[in-house]
């Protein structure tokens, strides 16, 4: 028998991108300097969206969305220490008030991993003065958003625990530190500062901003009675977890969510892997919302996907994690709004253009959008808000 589930009333439904790995044309960052290095892949023009923002959010809207996730590129807004650019700033709020026109919910990310090139020279988050300039940059662009964009969710920082690990444990992204440097818990705490300046800073400019974080947690699980293995689950998800959100509360106003990932200890179970040989394990999710619960806050997946170029794993992932998303609602959980990560293909980080996220197909070469069968399904239940199983 079908069986509906419904979600909350006023449910935000939508996807998510950031400006590097769809805008195009940057290059006055650390990933397009390492990318003239030869140590990442280049990203070019990526999906032109700085360019074709309008077309997108046609078919952001087409698909029945209700919100959607962006992120300000740093190098364009500041491209020299101290230098501002105005033009920038009116190019992201056209951006913004197209969205608005939509009806589409504007979540802004301020700062979505990638450096301006002089403060990369500077030492990025390894120096004790980005706490400053991080607060300046992101004063800068509320002060320009401080009328008229009541509704805006910003984020300060996206994912600071991925950004220390990939950058400063396991070599994998700019910079390109090891745990050789050691380097990861200083950046860890400067980035936990920087949060609460641009918290503090933004109540200022205006006390009706809204302002979180975005969080990837994951889940970590333990099987079988070897103490270890449930040690080691504790401890991560302490560490991973819950860390940075203890140290920075009560300085959130909602907690965003990214989750893609498990982490299963004294287990030989084998899961059914995404295009990057991420585990499919969608009760994580459930788990990784309940505990986030305990803060109070409201909360928003603001990214939940996988690579799956063929498109054949997307419509049933979707579904699945929405099953358990929907259960932590029924289990108390403070969830408003969902949002795929992503709407649109782009450049994955250290991959390149390889693992396909989108809902939207893109063709690199000649920019077309093809809409996935998979976003559909989605559609359905953003227009519907609710499930049908
Ligand atoms: C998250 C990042 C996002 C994207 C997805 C796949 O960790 O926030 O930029 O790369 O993973």
């Amino acid at each position: 028998m079908e069986k509906i589930l419904r979600f909350p009333h006023k449910f935000l439904w939508g996807a998510a991108t950031a400006s590097y790995q769809v805008e195009g044309g940057i290059e006055n960052n650390d990933w397009a300097k390492a990318a003239r290095e030869g140590r990442v892949p280049v990203c070019g023009q990526a999906c032109d969206h700085y360019n074709r923002y309008e077309t997108d959010f046609d078919i952001a809207q087409k698909l029945g969305h209700n919100v959607h996730r962006i992120s300000l590129e740093w190098s364009r807004i500041e491209p020299k220490e101290g230098e501002f650019d105005n033009d920038a700033i009116e190019h992201y709020k056209k951006v913004v008030n197209s969205l608005k026109r939509r009806g589409l919910t504007p979540f802004i990310t301020l700062w979505h991993f990638t450096l301006p090139e002089w403060l990369s020279e500077k030492g990025g988050f390894e120096n004790r003065k980005v706490v400053f300039y991080f607060d300046r940059y992101c004063s800068y662009v509320l002060d320009k958003f401080k009328n008229g964009y009541d509704e805006v969710f910003w984020v300060t920082i996206n994912e600071p625990l991925v950004f220390a690990g990939n950058g400063y444990m396991q070599g994998k992204w700019a910079p390109f530190k090891t745990r050789k440097s050691f380097a990861f818990l200083k950046v860890i705490k400067n980035l936990i500062k920087a949060h609460k300046a641009v918290y503090n800073s933004a109540k200022k400019i205006n006390s009706s901003f809204t302002v979180g974080i975005v969080k990837n947690n994951m889940y970590f699980h333990a099987v079988g009675i070897n103490p270890f293995s449930k040690f080691s689950a504790s401890f991560l998800s302490w560490f991973w977890n819950r860390r940075y959100l203890n140290a920075i509360y009560p300085k959130m106003d909602f907690i965003g969510i990214n989750y893609y990932m498990h982490k299963e200890f004294g287990g030989a179970s084998r899961y059914e892997k995404s295009d990057f040989g991420w585990d499919i394990y969608p009760e994580g999710i459930y788990h990784v919302l309940m505990e986030a619960d305990q803060y109070g806050k409201p909360i928003y997946i603001t990214e939940n996907g996988l690579a799956d170029k063929a498109d054949t794993r997307r419509e049933k992932f979707i579904v699945d994690h929405l099953r358990e998303i929907h259960r932590a609602i029924e289990d108390g959980a403070r969830i408003n709004g969902y949002m795929h990560w992503s709407l649109l293909d782009n450049y994955e980080w250290a991959e390149g253009f390889k693992m396909r996220f989108g809902l939207v197909e893109i063709d690199f070469v000649t920019q077309e959008r093809k809409i996935r069968p998979s976003a559909y399904r989605f559609k359905d239940i953003c227009e519907s808000n609710s499930l049908k199983i």
